[in-house]
């Protein structure tokens, strides 16, 4: 949680590099956060979860958090790592392009103490929609900013515009093109090389030891899509959800089946009713395959799609699971950085062909 001096001095930093005054009193600030701060008394267990994606960044996070950062600005920073590395390209830099070969991205985000929140969706030319949508929660009474005007704000607030298509990923939205069709004006090209397609994501989820929780959920969304198509990531309580009293949760995966059932949402409510992390999680998955259309089911109502929900509770227990075994996701906590295994809702081995 960030006290008076870091949040003032923060303010500071960022006026230095350009951003306009926070739109609400260091007072305001303050108010909020006693209204939200658990008891002295609370003992929390500090920890990081996170999309398998996000390994570096979880130890990242939690270092941060030990070293007192508040918990939005440590996971922040942990999903930067991924939105600045151009060899993911489901997020940030080199994000596989839509059907025009723009690269759109999506963020929303979450802070417990203040019950806060912000997101951009559809913004172009800027690498780290993660800030973006916190700068929209700092700076503005809005929480969600879209296309061209997400784009002004970004520039109004200093961000650096950026070309965010990777020679990589371009040559994967060429060979995508060329295969669409035997007829029309593209030849086929490279026919055996296998064009990299994700609606991958990262999403990630701390509490640190005072119980102050906060999620965000960064992506360039699914590969190929329509110009202007928004997917779960920017949407509260669907690509993640953080209720400071309860926990966070946030998944990576198709965000359409995501945004109908309000995964994040769900599992925090889960969590909520008495469930572990990794049952509010499996209960999720439950309830997306039966908001899914047949299109999207095999005969025996196995979906064809993934999707992986993240669960982490006030207390600091954690949890995640995904439609298929296999997956794995990310956790730092006392014990050290690493990969843990997703529970799962179906056997690999039952996947549609
Ligand atoms: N979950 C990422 C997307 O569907 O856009």
């Amino acid at each position: 949680m960030l006290d008076r001096r870091t949040f003032l001095e923060q303010s500071a930093l960022l006026s230095a590099l350009g951003f306009l005054p926070r739109t609400i009193s260091a007072e305001e600030y303050e108010r909020d956060v006693a209204r939200a701060t658990p008891t002295p008394a609370f003992r929390g267990r500090p920890c990081v979860v996170s999309s398998a994606n996000g390994i570096a960044g979880v130890k990242l996070a939690y270092d941060r958090i030990a070293g007192g950062t508040d918990t939005l600005d440590a996971i922040i920073g942990g999903v930067n790592l991924v939105e600045l590395d151009p060899n993911d390209q489901s997020v940030g830099l080199g994000g596989l392009p839509n059907e025009d070969g723009v690269v759109q991205l999506d963020a929303s985000c979450m802070h417990g103490p203040t019950r806060r929140a912000g997101a951009v969706g559809c913004l172009e030319d800027f690498a780290t929609p993660s800030l973006v949508a916190k700068a929209v929660m700092d700076y503005t009474t809005h929480v969600l900013l879209v296309g061209k005007g997400a784009h002004r704000f970004a520039t109004a607030m200093g961000f650096k515009p950026q070309d965010l298509l990777t020679d990589k990923s371009r040559q994967d939205w060429l060979r995508w093109k060329s295969r669409l069709s035997k007829t029309d004006n593209w030849l086929d090209h490279d026919d055996n090389v296998k064009i990299n397609w994700t609606h991958g994501t990262i999403n990630m989820n701390a509490v640190n030891a005072a119980g102050d929780v906060s999620s965000v959920t960064t992506t360039s969304g699914l590969a190929w899509k329509l110009d202007g198509r928004l997917g779960d990531s920017p949407i509260h309580g669907a690509g993640q959800y953080t209720d400071n009293d309860i926990g966070a949760a946030g998944s990576t995966g198709l965000g359409e089946i995501n945004i109908k059932t309000c995964g994040g949402f769900l599992t925090v409510e889960g969590m909520r009713n008495g469930s572990t992390p990794e049952q509010a999680a499996l209960k999720t998955l439950e309830r997306m395959v039966h908001m899914t259309e047949p299109r999207l089911l095999d005969e025996r109502g196995r979906p064809r799609y993934d999707i992986q929900v993240y669960a982490l509770a006030k207390d600091g227990r954690f949890g995640a699971a995904g439609m298929y075994d296999g997956a794995s996701f990310a956790v730092c906590d006392e014990k050290g950085p690493r990969l843990e295994k997703c529970a799962a809702l179906f056997k690999a081995s039952e996947r549609p062909r």
